[in-house]
């Protein structure tokens, strides 16, 4: 697979979800499942994805107890998607535990990531829950946890990548969101970065929505950032 756009399926229902995902073409990206979609249909809508020919990134971002989140990491295996991801917050023996499971799974594995600080939060929200170090301070430090511990990237803002990038020399996947082609509308994101800055910033995946899924043509939407990429 060329493309690094991972699709997100941000809807409430299998129905929907499908609808969208048939009007795209696995060859060209691949699709995100979060927390909406997956909690309203559960992994039946993996299988169906699988079976329309799509990679999955199951974005649940796991944080639990290390045992609890081995054994989701395996379940998650179990399912056959093509990336996971855990808190890195969830601390080392956590993210120790999460590699050991996917390392263990007798079968494909899936790529594991980490998800550092979440964008949504100020330097003053950490402050709030005891974190007195800056968000990038934060970001670097879980970064390198997840290094440490065998994890495979990160999912971080576009505008972390030149940072992480920096100070993180191992060879460490970076997935971004918040990516917006100079055509399409923003919507609630703020700072935004178009597909080819962020790749060339040393973005690996762009995590790309309403781009393409509120598009009345999502293939050609989809189609045209490959190209502006390519
Ligand atoms: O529609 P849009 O392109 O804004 O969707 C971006 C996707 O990336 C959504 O699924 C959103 O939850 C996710 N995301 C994000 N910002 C983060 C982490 C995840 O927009 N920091």
């Amino acid at each position: 697979m060329e493309s690094p756009i991972i699709v997100a399926l941000d809807y409430s229902s299998e129905q929907s979800a499908l609808a969208l995902a048939r009007k795209l073409d696995p060859k060209n990206c691949r699709v995100k499942v979060g927390k909406e979609l997956f909690t309203a249909t559960g992994p039946r809508i993996i299988e169906s994805l699988h079976s329309l020919g799509f990679e999955v990134f199951l974005d649940l971002k796991f944080h639990d107890i290390p045992q609890t989140v081995a054994k989701a990491c395996h379940q998650a295996a179990c399912l056959g998607v093509w990336m996971v991801n855990v808190h890195a917050s969830g601390g080392r023996a956590m993210l120790s535990s999460a590699r050991q499971a996917v390392d263990d799974f007798d079968g494909a594995k899936p790529i594991l990531i980490g998800v550092t600080v979440l964008t949504s939060l100020s330097d003053e929200a950490l402050k709030e829950v005891g974190v007195n170090a800056t968000a990038e301070e934060q970001v670097l430090r879980l970064a390198g946890l997840c290094v440490e511990e065998g994890l495979e990237g990160v999912v971080c803002s576009a505008q972390e990548v030149p940072l992480i990038r920096n100070n993180i020399k191992s060879k460490f996947s970076l997935v971004t969101p918040g990516i917006r082609p100079t055509w399409a509308a923003k919507n609630d994101q703020h700072r935004v970065v178009t597909p080819k800055q962020a790749i060339k910033n040393g973005s690996d995946y762009l995590v790309i929505g309403r781009p393409i899924t509120a598009s009345d043509d999502p293939l050609s939407a989809l189609n045209k950032i490959n190209q502006e990429l390519a």
